[in-house]
């Protein structure tokens, strides 16, 4: 018989990541975790309700406080947080009728921040002092993000930590592994980017050299808990948060080039999927398994499984709103749709209440 969801829902297994199917869980942030950032039950609920993803992804987790951007993400670096994940890990564990690898999306929000997320009123740091041309919510009301400061080479050094710190927390909490968040206009992205990388020493000017942090980033966290256990997402098409790059396609094969041979978990793409170009050109590229996402439905995703182009597919708003999206791909059913109005923060309301199938 002729599955139209055969593709999507049969095993994937590559080193240690060990999917039972290839429906991912992409990273979303919620905002749901309080002025503490401490993940909470009705967050473990929320993860809970979506464990049956091929791979479960979490939404942007602060590496450090002069990472954050946004009120209400969850942090990762003091051991109330890492228990706080643990509980949600603990509670996705229980809900996986079979296990599947969990991971943690590590972020800096770099520039894309404002001095009132921080008791030392600092602003965001960043390669160059660039301010992001964007309005944040913040505790102040809707402001203008702030000029960042320029990183030094101890500044890079000490936000690498950072990240390694984190990612040996989640390996703690008992995430599978970690996905470094270097996409979406934040730190990873601003040092690849032309756009908003000037700096002129071994970090900036050359392609070579913008994509020497991320570089040592994965370097050092795989360095830290195996590379197997780390993941790379990117969105090199994305001008999301100001970013601008003027040759993304040379930027990113050469940090695709730069990361391959090392037996990294998996390589992230968000791309769209009418038009995923430079994807398709980084499919070749990278030794390891390829995850694809940005507009995938369940016909597109699955052609894109059956014709090589990516070993796993990620969906976002369509698995917010439909908890138990596997199953509906499964079956052919019709999906909720989702509520763009609830998103990012507020109360259970458009998080744990939409409907799973009977
Ligand atoms: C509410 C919301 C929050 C998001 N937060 C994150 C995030 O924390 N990290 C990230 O890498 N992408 C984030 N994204 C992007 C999604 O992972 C995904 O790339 C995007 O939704 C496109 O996929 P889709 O068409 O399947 O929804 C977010 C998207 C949404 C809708």
């Amino acid at each position: 018989m002729n599955q139209p969801a055969a593709q999507l829902l049969s095993p994937f297994l590559s080193g240690t990541l060990n999917c039972p199917n290839r429906v991912v869980l992409a990273p979303m942030t919620r905002n749901r975790a309080g002025v503490e950032r401490v993940p909470n039950a009705l967050m473990a609920t929320y993860y809970a309700q979506r464990a049956t993803g091929g791979l479960l992804v979490t939404e942007s987790i602060d590496v450090a406080p002069e990472a954050i951007g946004y009120p209400g993400t969850p942090g990762l670096y003091t051991p109330a947080m890492v228990s706080g994940w643990a509980a949600v890990v603990d509670a996705v564990r229980q809900a996986q009728p079979v296990r599947a690898p969990f991971f943690a999306q590590l972020f800096h929000t770099g520039r894309v921040s404002h001095p009132s997320f921080r008791a030392d009123r600092s602003p965001g740091v960043a390669p160059s002092a660039i301010a992001a041309d964007v309005q944040l919510y913040t505790f102040e009301g809707l402001v203008p993000a702030a000029v960042p400061t320029e990183l030094t080479h101890a500044g890079i050094r000490t936000t690498i930590d950072h990240y390694v710190t984190a990612a040996l927390g989640a390996l703690q909490a008992g995430f599978d592994g970690v996905e470094i968040n270097a996409g979406n206009g934040y730190l990873v992205h601003q040092f690849l980017a032309d756009g908003t990388n000037h700096r002129l020493d071994p970090y900036g000017g050359t392609t070579a050299n913008r994509v020497r942090f991320a570089v040592e980033l994965v370097e050092a966290v795989a360095g830290a808990v195996g590379a197997s256990r780390v993941g790379l997402r990117i969105s090199p098409r994305h001008t999301t948060n100001g970013v601008s790059d003027s040759d993304p396609m040379t930027t990113f094969t050469a940090l695709t080039r730069a990361i391959s041979g090392r037996g990294l978990a998996y390589l992230h793409v968000i791309e769209p999927a009418s038009d995923p170009q430079v994807t398709g050109a980084l499919r070749g590229l990278f030794d390891g398994p390829l995850v694809v996402n940005d507009g995938y439905d369940l016909v597109s995703g699955e052609s894109a499984i059956r014709e090589g182009r990516a070993d796993l597919v990620a969906y976002g708003r369509a698995f917010l709103a439909n908890p138990d999206l596997p199953r509906r791909f499964s079956e052919g059913a019709m999906l909720n749709e989702a509520d763009p109005s609830t998103f990012y923060g507020g109360d259970h309301t458009g998080y744990t209440t939409y409907p799973a199938l009977g």
